[in-house]
C-alpha cells in the first residue's frame, strides 16, 4: 500500500523534482502545498508530462495556519512531510530580513505544529550548506560546527534546524531528517522540468544558460584573485535529480525507522569542488559555443571555497550521485531550450 507524503513547495525547483522521484518509486502518493509565491501551478503539468500522474497542489500560504491545517484535515492519512517551502535568495534576505524570518520560520512553526497535531511522525527539512558560514577546513562534514550566518536567509536555516531539534524533546514519536544541500543545479534529464529562475537570475548556472541562449548579453566571473587553483570561487554543485533521489531515500529511511536518533543531519553534496572558471569552460564545451564573460570583482559575501563530505548520506541512506558536471550542464541547456520555446517566446 502506497504511503501519502505531503510536499510543501512542490511547485518549486527541488520540490517538483522530488515529487517526480517519489511518484516514480511507486511507493508514495503525493499532495503538494505551495502558494506559488515563487513558482507557478503550471509546474504540476510538467510533473504530469514526466510521470503521468496529476498531483494536487493546494495553493495555500503555509504561514496561514488554519488554511494549512485544513489540508491535513482533508488528508488524515499523510505519513510524512517534506518541507521545501521557503524564500531562498541571499541578497533579498539582506534587504528584507523580516520577510525571511516571517516566511521561513513562520511556515516551519506551522509545519511542526501540524506534525504534532495530526500525528505525522516523519519530517524532512531543506537546510543549506550556508549554515556552515565561512569554513576553513574542507570538506565540511555534519560535525563541522555552524559558523556565523552571512545573511538572514542562512540564519533562518540555522534557527530552523534548532527549532526542529527542540521540538523532538516533547514529541518522542516524531522523527526528522535535516538535509543540508550544497549547490543544486541542472534540470530533469528529459529537459521538461527545471528551475524557473527570476528574470535576472543570481545563480551561476541559470546565468550561464541565459548568456548562452542570448537572454542575457554577458556575464561576469565574480573574483579571480581568490586563493584557489585558478583564482575563482569553488563550490560543490550537484544535479537536482540526485538531490531529489536523496529525499526519496531519506523518506524510506524514516518510514523504515532506520534512524538511530530522533533527528539526524545529512550533507547532500557531490564531494567535488568545481571552480567558476571550470564550470564556464565545461559549459562552453558541452553547449559548443564561446560564452561572453568578463573577469570582474568579488561579489560581497561569497566564501572562497566550500564543498561537502556527504559520506554519511552515502553510507546510511545508500545515496550516491548519478550525475556529473557535464550532465548538470547538458540538462540545464535542454531546459533552457524548453523555456525559450514554451515560455519566453509565447
Ligand atoms: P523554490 O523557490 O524553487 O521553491 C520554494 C517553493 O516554496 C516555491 O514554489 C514557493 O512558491 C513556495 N513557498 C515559499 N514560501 C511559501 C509559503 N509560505 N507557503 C507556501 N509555499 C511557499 O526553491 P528551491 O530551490 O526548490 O528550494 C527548496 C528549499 O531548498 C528551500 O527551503 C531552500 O531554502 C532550500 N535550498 C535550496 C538551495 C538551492 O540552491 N536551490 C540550496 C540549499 C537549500
Ligand atoms: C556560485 C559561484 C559566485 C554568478 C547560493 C546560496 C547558498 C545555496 C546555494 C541556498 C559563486 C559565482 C555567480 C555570476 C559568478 N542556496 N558567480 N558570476 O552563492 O555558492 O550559493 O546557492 O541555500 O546558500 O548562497 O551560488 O550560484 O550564486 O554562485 O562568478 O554571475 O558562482 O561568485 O562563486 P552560491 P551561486
Amino acid at each position: 500500500m502506497k504511503k501519502k507524503i505531503l510536499v510543501t513547495g512542490g511547485c518549486g525547483y527541488i520540490g517538483s523534482h522530488t515529487i517526480i522521484e517519489l511518484l516514480q518509486s511507486n511507493r508514495y502518493d503525493v499532495i503538494s502545498v505551495d502558494s506559488c509565491v515563487r513558482s507557478t501551478p503550471e509546474t504540476m503539468r510538467r510533473v504530469e508530462m514526466i510521470t503521468g500522474v496529476n498531483v494536487h497542489n493546494y495553493q495555500v500560504d503555509i504561514c496561514q495556519k488554519e488554511d494549512f491545517f485544513h489540508v491535513l484535515e482533508e488528508n488524515p492519512d499523510v505519513q510524512g512531510i517534506i518541507h521545501f517551502a521557503a524564500f531562498k535568495a541571499v541578497g533579498e534576505s539582506v534587504d528584507e530580513p523580516l520577510m525571511y524570518y516571517r516566511n521561513n520560520l513562520g511556515a516551519l512553526a506551522n509545519v511542526l505544529e501540524a506534525c504534532q497535531k495530526f500525528h505525522v511522525q516523519n519530517l524532512i527539512f531543506s537546510s543549506s550548506c550556508s549554515v556552515y558560514g565561512d569554513v576553513k577546513n574542507l570538506p565540511v562534514s555534519e560535525a563541522t560546527p555552524m559558523g556565523k550566518a552571512f545573511c538572514p536567509y542562512a540564519h533562518t536555516k540555522q534557527i530552523g534546524e534548532e527549532m526542529i531539534q527542540n521540538m523532538m524533546v516533547p514529541n518522542p514519536e516524531m522523527n526528522a531528517l535535516i538535509l543540508r544541500y550544497f549547490n543544486p543545479v541542472g534540470a530533469h534529464p528529459s529537459g521538461l522540468n527545471g528551475e524557473l529562475s527570476p528574470d535576472k537570475p543570481n545563480n551561476l548556472i541559470p546565468i550561464i544558460m541565459h548568456v548562452a541562449s542570448g537572454v542575457l548579453p554577458q556575464m561576469t566571473v565574480f573574483g579571480t584573485d581568490y586563493d584557489t587553483r585558478d583564482g575563482s570561487c569553488i563550490r560543490d554543485y550537484l544535479h537536482v535529480s540526485d538531490i531529489a533521489v536523496a529525499h526519496l531515500k531519506a523518506m524510506d529511511y524514516l518510514i523504515e525507522r532506520k534512524n538511530c536518533q530522533q533527528c539526524e543531519i545529512f550533507n547532500l553534496g557531490s564531494g567535488n569542488g568545481v571552480s567558476v572558471l571550470e564550470m564556464l569552460h565545461a559549459a562552453e564545451r558541452i553547449i559548443g559555443q564561446k560564452l561572453n564573460y568578463q573577469l570582474g570583482d568579488r561579489r560581497p559575501g561569497d566564501v572562497p571555497a566550500i564543498y561537502g563530505d556527504s559520506q554519511r548520506a552515502n553510507t546510511l541512506l545508500d545515496w550516491h550521485c548519478q550525475y556529473g558536471v557535464d550532465d548538470m550542464i547538458a540538462s540545464a541547456w535542454k531546459w533552457e531550450h524548453y523555456l525559450k520555446n514554451e515560455i519566453y517566446d509565447k
